[in-house]
């Protein structure tokens, strides 16, 4: 059980249509009208940020772009700089999701960069970190995330990080239905604030969330969220389905020792 305000991320990656996105966005904004101790960020395809923004404009609903360019506007064919996700109501953005680390080869170089950029623009930037399969087999796990806090956080001065969230992803986990046990991934959360102990002080540290995702579902969410060090979850598959993710948001909800 955690002493920070628990939040819930939901990353709908490369899914939905704008009637899709508009019905399921409304349908949260509801669910949080009744909910108040958690706090809620959507991750829409950038598409559709502007809709979803403005759907969620008023609520304590947060919404973010999956991604962004390290660069400022520019000749940049096909991407989006952090100043337009500002621009169209979005206060997060999510850097560093294995789909992209590991998917599509983004190095720890261009996370810094990436996550940066977003802090600088006055965004609330979400850090993916986490092991693939081969490095947990191979006991690297503590290695490896470790090694990804360091070098993404690299130049990142204290005063910035209330902009930052951690998300402790094991890339085995996501989407694949298989989720660390509650206590392996409060082995790693807690390891994760100590290195961020480590890199700054222990009262920054402890004000960081550090939140779970890999197949985060209604029936394991309480027990993960019940762990010390974790602060709620990053949700891919089960956001997509109002009824799961609110489930979820209200495991979350009951965790959090002072709400
Ligand atoms: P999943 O995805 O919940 O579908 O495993 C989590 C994520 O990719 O953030």
């Amino acid at each position: 059980m955690s002493e920070r305000t628990p939040c819930i991320g939901g990353n709908w990656k490369m899914n939905t249509r704008s009637a899709d996105a508009a019905a399921l966005a409304n349908s949260v904004v509801e669910m949080t009208d009744r909910i108040s101790n958690v706090d809620v960020v959507l991750f829409p395809p950038s598409i559709y940020l502007q809709e979803v923004a403005s759907i969620a404009s008023g609520s304590s609903v947060a919404i973010g772009a999956q991604d962004a360019s390290e660069h400022p506007d520019g000749a940049w064919t096909g991407q989006i700089s952090v100043g337009m996700v500002h621009d169209v109501g979005c206060s997060h953005l999510l850097v560093g999701h294995s789909e992209r680390r590991h998917g599509l080869g983004e190095s720890d170089q261009l996370l810094n960069s990436k996550l940066r950029a977003g802090l600088d623009a006055g965004l609330q930037v979400m850090l993916c970190i986490g092991e693939t399969l081969p490095q947990r087999e191979a006991d690297k796990t503590a290695a490896v995330v470790v090694e990804q806090v360091k070098s993404d956080l690299l130049g990142v001065p204290r005063e910035a990080l209330s902009g930052l969230t951690i998300a402790y992803e094991p890339v085995w986990a996501i989407g694949s239905g298989l989720t660390a046990s509650p206590e392996d991934a409060q082995e790693v959360h807690a390891l994760v604030r100590q290195t961020v102990a480590s890199l700054y002080d222990v009262e920054s540290a402890h004000a960081v969330r550090i939140l779970y995702g890999g197949s985060v579902k209604p029936d394991n969410a309480a027990d993960l969220f019940a762990q010390e060090d974790i602060d709620g979850g990053l949700i891919g598959g089960a956001s997509l389905d109002p009824g799961q993710f609110q489930a979820i948001v209200e495991a979350a909800g009951q965790s959090c020792r002072q709400c």
